[in-house]
């Protein structure tokens, strides 16, 4: 059921917070039934972008287009046809489940039967049932999500635009919400999404655009992405550091290895993961016998090392040149704004 009509159209979208380009003129298209993530490190713009798209935020500069509509021009019934899930929730904590869903169907001119139908659907669709009598600002942050989802929902928009969906919830609400998603896909809904979370990309989009710095870097689909790296080999070695100091042995800290192998292994690249992992990466085979014992020779014991098939999460590190998990740690420390962009 997939189409080939474009039901958003970016033209050289731009927006400057005092002198920071949040977003940098970026150009892109989703078509309709596709499943579209927005990936970027802390900063990149991808929260300007998701709320210049849903008319939350002005552009100083470019076009919106949805299914044909200029979402400048026509802001209303631009908004007819988007759902919308913020990063925070903006669900009203005094109503219960039923209150808020009931009353975003009126804000979407809904009439009382066909929205009080549609609430309880909606309700027991997201296993909130049971919660639907309940004030909204008592949920956990697993049911916010999905009554915020529930009420984006609610007038069966064509595009869903989602920003970080599954962020800061447990895994196994953030699996039900991927599946929900991926129903409403499946039944015609297409969808926009931002995410940090590399794996969630992978599982539900089809197409994924890299932004940096504001910047869109790359577009393409996860298959073509993830066929470039998988042509590389990668090792990773679980590093220990050995008791014995044997003589002439050349000990150094595990800082500076990535360094040092590069100038004696020349073709391939090192990464340090953890503090006590590294990852040798290379078009060609790896020599893992001289690795080994060049390791050794510094005081370094191999006490694992596996094969990686690398993923989407090498992709990004290549394209954004960001770590993951330092971006993780910035994101669950709330250095959210400001990073590296
Ligand atoms: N209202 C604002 N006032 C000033 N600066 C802003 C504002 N909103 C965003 N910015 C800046 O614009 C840049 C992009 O921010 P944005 O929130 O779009 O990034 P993001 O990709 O969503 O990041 P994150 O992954 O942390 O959510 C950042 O440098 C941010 O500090
Ligand atoms: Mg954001």
């Amino acid at each position: 059921m997939k189409k080939d009509r474009q039901i958003i159209e970016v033209r050289g979208l731009a927006r400057q917070f005092g002198g920071v380009r949040a977003v940098a003129g970026i150009d892109f298209e989703v078509c309709e039934g596709e499943v579209f993530g927005f990936l970027g490190p802390n900063g990149a713009g991808k929260t300007t972008t998701i709320n210049i798209l849903t008319g939350l935020a002005r552009a100083d500069k470019g076009e919106v287009r949805i299914a044909g509509i200029d979402c400048a021009a026509n802001p209303k019934a631009a908004q007819r046809l988007m759902g919308i899930v913020p990063d925070e929730s903006n669900l009203w904590p005094e109503l219960n489940g039923f209150e808020n869903l009931s009353f975003c169907g009126a804000l979407y001119g809904m009439r009382g039967r066909e929205r009080e139908k549609r609430a309880d659907e909606l309700l027991d669709m997201f296993g909130l049932g049971d919660a639907a009598k309940r004030k909204f600002g008592g949920y956990s942050k697993g049911m916010k999500r999905k009554l915020t989802i529930a009420a984006a929902i609610i007038h069966r928009p064509q595009v869903l635009f989602l920003d970080e969906p599954t962020t800061g919830i447990d895994v196994a609400s953030a699996r039900q919400i991927r599946l929900l998603l991926k129903d409403l896909n499946d039944s015609g809904t297409t969808i926009f999404l931002t995410t940090h979370y590399i794996e969630e990309a992978e599982r539900l989009c089809e197409r994924v655009a890299f932004i940096v710095g504001g910047k869109i870097v790359r577009v393409d689909t996860i298959e073509n992405l993830v066929r470039d790296v998988q042509k590389q080999r990668v090792i990773q070695l679980t590093l220990s550091r050995s008791g014995n100091t044997a003589a002439g042995s050349d000990s150094c800290g595990l800082e500076e290895l990535p360094g040092l192998l590069r100038v004696a292994f020349p073709g391939i690249e090192f990464e340090s993961i953890t503090g006590s992992a590294l990852r040798a990466l290379s078009m060609k085979a790896l020599p893992l016998a001289p690795l080994i014992r060049f390791l050794e020779e510094r005081e370094m014991d191999v006490t694992e090392a596996k094969i990686i098939r690398p993923s989407l999460e090498e992709v990004f590190v290549n394209i954004t040149g960001v770590a993951l998990e330092q971006m993780r740690k910035e994101k669950e420390q709330g250095k959210a704004k400001g990073g590296k962009a």
